[in-house]
């Protein structure tokens, strides 16, 4: 290769080494103190094993969604503790209470029967909580570590879906890894979850959720980075050859972000894997004692993007994907927003609209044509013609943003409450 050609190369690859050599170490006194934060302490496996049976996974068996085989979205919460924005969630949830997409019952001909089963299934009569009475999306938690944290309330949303088994998890560590991994495993045991989308708690929703549903649904590319083409992002400096196995070779090290969107075959085949994750269990280990961060390994960010090149799957991943937004700062260090800065403007910004590639406002007028209560299903609204979705919003277009605090919970909610910014405009929503 001429040398010419090769400057361009150095001189995009230099900026990169430095800022990795130049980073100062990002373990904070705060981290750290967070990081070794306790789950529960519970002294014997009795009490474990009870409040196991009080706090932890209770799921439910959805026969609306059953009976019309709906396709759903697990919302998989990798968090520290309690999901800061149960009221936005809850909000956002009750959008689609009793919703049901028309595909779904055109599926079952529209028939009387079928509109009748579904207004017997669905809805209300799902169960007391908002989370019952919607049919589009699954909700799993995993609480790896929190300073006293009992377990979901109760009357909490999300008593019920901390998934049953659990670790102890440590920033930067393959604790993380393992962590989602569990909830993989968990949300994998429902045949009806068909796309895996994992979040923190710190994450708000930017869309009514039957645009999040229509436009997950209707990708079939996962939102992960496995593709070969950008490697200098890969932080091939991280590649140790220690990760090398009979399967892992230099040449399918992958790195993406830590909040992804999985497409059912892809959370199997990262689930069914044993011998990488073991590998990276051993090799890919944040070490506080480089204080280069050269060979920090984080196997949250390579793990799975690297399996799935591993594995020739990555023509199957949207290589220019996100699926959450991170302000203005990176995936690594993102912005945390503050309370003058949850306006109605920054949030709709933060969906990067524009009139090409992220169609906002036109993926939420389509989308409301496309989902509507059970309630007013009758042969003419089940017949309605469905145009195709999906041409609205690129996988580049994030459908969720953090960092958002427990100090601007309450701005959040209030902001989603008053403005339509989380809501369908359903022609004919009735109550
Ligand atoms: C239910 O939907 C899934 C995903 O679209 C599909 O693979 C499966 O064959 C469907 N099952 C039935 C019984 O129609
Ligand atoms: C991915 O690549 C393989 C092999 O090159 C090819 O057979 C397959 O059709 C491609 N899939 C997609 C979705 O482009
Ligand atoms: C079906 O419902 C729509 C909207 O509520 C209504 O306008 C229409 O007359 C109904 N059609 C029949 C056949 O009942």
């Amino acid at each position: 290769m001429a040398l010419s050609r090769l400057v361009p190369w150095v001189l995009l690859l230099l900026p990169i080494v430095l800022c990795d050599l130049l980073r100062p170490p990002r373990v904070t006194a705060k981290n750290v103190h967070k990081s070794h934060i306790t789950h529960h302490s519970l002294n014997t496996e009795e009490e474990e094993r009870q409040h196991q049976a009080e706090h932890g996974w209770h799921p439910t068996e959805d026969t609306c969604a059953k009976a019309l085989n709906v396709s759903k979205v697990a919302l998989m919460f990798l968090t520290r503790g309690y999901v800061q924005h149960h009221d936005t969630w809850e909000l956002w949830f009750k959008d689609v209470q009793g919703s049901l997409p028309l595909s779904a019952m055109q599926a079952e001909g529209c028939t009387a029967d079928a509109i009748s089963a579904a207004g017997h299934s669905c809805g209300m009569s799902g169960g007391p909580k908002v989370l019952h009475q919607q049919h589009l999306f699954s909700v799993l938690t995993h609480v790896g570590a929190a300073e006293g944290f009992k377990g979901f309330p109760k009357e909490s949303m999300f008593h019920g879906t901390v998934v049953p088994t659990t670790i102890k998890t440590q920033w930067g560590t393959h604790s993380l890894t393992k962590a989602i991994l569990l909830l993989m495993e968990t949300a994998l045991e429902e045949p009806l979850n068909q796309r895996f989308v994992l979040l923190s708690e710190s994450d708000i929703p930017l869309y009514p959720p039957a645009v999040v549903w229509l436009q997950l649904t209707s990708e079939h590319k996962s939102r992960i980075h496995s593709c070969g083409d950008h490697f200098y992002l890969s932080k091939a400096g991280r590649w140790v050859g220690d990760l090398a196995s009979s399967k892992l070779q230099a040449q399918h090290w992958r790195m993406s972000d830590t909040w992804f969107m999985l497409i059912r075959r892809h959370a199997e085949v990262i689930t069914q894997d044993i011998e990488i994750e073991h590998e990276f269990a051993s090799n890919c280990a944040y070490s506080g004692a480089d204080p280069t961060g050269w060979r920090r390994c984080f196997s949250d960010q390579h793990l799975f993007a690297s399996v799935l090149s591993y594995k020739g799957m990555e023509n199957e991943t949207a290589c220019d994907s996100a699926i959450t937004n991170s302000g203005s700062g990176d995936s690594q260090r993102p912005h945390d927003f503050e309370v003058t800065e949850v306006t109605y403007q920054r949030l709709v910004g933060l969906r990067n609209p524009d009139e090409t590639i992220c169609k906002d406002a036109e993926a939420i007028r389509v989308a409301a044509g496309q989902v509507a209560h059970v309630s007013i299903f009758n042969a003419t609204v089940c017949h309605s013609h469905v145009p195709g979705f999906g041409g609205e919003l690129a996988p580049s277009c994030p459908l969720f943003a953090r960092k958002f605090g427990p100090d601007v919970a309450d701005a959040v909610s209030q902001l989603m409450g008053v403005t339509a910014l989380l809501r369908s405009p359903f022609l004919s929503q009735m109550d």
